[in-house]
């Protein structure tokens, strides 16, 4: 049996904070290794990257998931009570009612919304002087999102509505009163949406059929009863929140066109597949959740190395989707790439790994791309603007990744 190499030193949670995206592929790189342990917030933690890793940690009979979110995170992003802590029997069952409400015909129902939407708010976007993207497409996400999830939205909540929802993922990873805000934000959705779930279980509001209000509010769980009020408004906050986070996919996504220019021509000749290529390419290549945690269930040998029992484990998204081996020249930014790809459930895991339904892997993965796919061709076919000088490069250390600035757009007229 090998010992698993150690990332030697008191704690490494500064090294995490100062470079998130890079921390273990840079470690695993330094010790010539894809698996080591380190400390992190003074907890012995083992830290993994690559396609076999991906393998083990979907494993289920392995790694399990409850308690493995630190507080603030399930204070502020996830919530508590929600389907990412569960294991076994409860989480598939609770995961089969996340599979129904994003449906392949519900995602298209969802995009043709966010299309719609996105179009009046062009017309806007005419008039304005300039736009500041990720600010403005969080808006028509919200808007979108609510309609078609049967949450009811007046037009004089969206401001504040999606300052609470977007704080919740983009202030998870902050320490100070960005985090307090977002966990007064937590509290503040959650209190909303848990009414919404009780009016629709008095029959005081009738959702749409098959929207995610109808689904969650009405949903029994495997002993036979409707989840707790703060559950059930979790679990639509799950559906709700992540879906406005595509805002960074699409600001990446226009970040990628500006950088890249000659996808503009490709795209708008209405090249076979690009869209998807281009969409699976920003996902790839640009940072969004640097890795995703579990801890194991009992010890067990896996090449050679013992992973003792109840160990917390990461495994590195970002550079697993980085790895010169699945990947050539990962650094390259190239939606050919996907051309004829052989598609597998453990190279390009932006949103997870493995399997929708039985492991813990994003169900909104679907949404994700048919969103930003909305939002390239509206970009590109519906309207013409220019890109001002700003900071653009990528912050590193934001969560998720985005240019500085938030990419602002100006001089927009609509295509003829
Ligand atoms: C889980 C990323 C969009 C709902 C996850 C995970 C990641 C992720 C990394 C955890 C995988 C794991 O623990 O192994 C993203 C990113 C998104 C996104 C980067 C783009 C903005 C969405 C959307 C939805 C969604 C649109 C709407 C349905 C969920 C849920 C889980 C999850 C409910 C928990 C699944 C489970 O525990 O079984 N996502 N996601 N996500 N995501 Fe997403």
């Amino acid at each position: 049996m090998t010992r698993i190499p150690k990332h030697g030193g008191l704690d490494h949670s500064l090294s995490l904070l100062s470079d998130p995206y890079r921390y273990i592929t840079k470690t695993c790189d330094r010790l010539e290794t894809d698996v080591f342990h380190t400390r992190l917030l003074l907890q012995k933690v083992i830290c993994m990257r690559g396609k076999e890793a991906a393998k083990l940690f979907y494993d289920t009979s392995r790694f399990s998931r409850e308690g493995v979110s630190p507080s603030h995170i399930a204070k502020t992003l996830f919530g508590q009570g929600g389907v990412q802590g569960l294991d076994d029997e409860a989480h598939l069952h609770r995961k089969a009612m996340f599979m129904s409400i994003v449906r392949h015909e519900r995602v298209d129902k969802l995009a043709a919304t966010f299309r719609d939407v996105f179009q009046q708010r062009l017309v806007q976007w005419t008039k304005m002087n300039s736009v500041l993207l990720y600010r403005q497409v969080q808006e028509i996400i919200t808007i979108a999102v609510c309609r078609w999830a049967g949450v009811p939205l007046p037009d004089g909540d969206v401001d504040r509505r999606t300052t609470q929802l977007a704080s919740l993922f983009d202030y998870a990873a902050n320490i100070g009163p960005k985090h307090w805000y977002a966990r007064i934000a937590r509290k503040q959705t959650n209190a909303w949406l848990g009414e919404l779930i009780e009016q629709v279980r008095r029959a005081d509001y009738q959702p749409p059929k098959n929207s995610a209000a109808e689904i969650i509010a009405l949903h029994r769980e495997l002993d036979g009863n409707q989840l707790s009020t703060h559950v059930a408004a979790v679990e639509l906050n799950n559906v709700i929140r992540p879906t406005i986070a595509v805002s960074a996919f699409i600001v990446q996504s226009a970040h990628a066109l500006h950088q890249h220019p000659e996808y503009r021509q490709r795209i708008a000749d209405g090249e076979d597949g690009l869209l998807q290529c281009f969409a699976q390419e920003v996902r790839r290549f640009y940072p969004f959740f640097p890795f995703a945690g579990a801890k194991t269930r009992e010890s067990f040998v896996c090449n050679g190395y013992r992973f003792p029992a109840g160990q917390k484990v990461l495994l590195d998204l970002y550079g697993t989707d980085h790895d010169p081996r699945i990947w050539e020249l990962p650094d390259k930014f190239d939606p050919d790439r996907f051309k004829n790809w052989q598609r597998c459930p453990f190279s390009l895991i932006p949103q997870g790994g493995g399997d929708y339904a039985t492991n813990h892997r994003c169900p909104g993965e679907p949404i994700a791309i048919e969103l930003m796919k909305v939002a390239l061709d509206l970009l590109v076919n519906y309207c013409q603007y220019e890109v001002p000088e700003q900071e653009l490069a990528i912050d590193m250390r934001r969560m998720p990744a985005i240019p500085a600035s938030g990419f602002t757009i100006m001089k927009l007229n609509l295509a003829n």
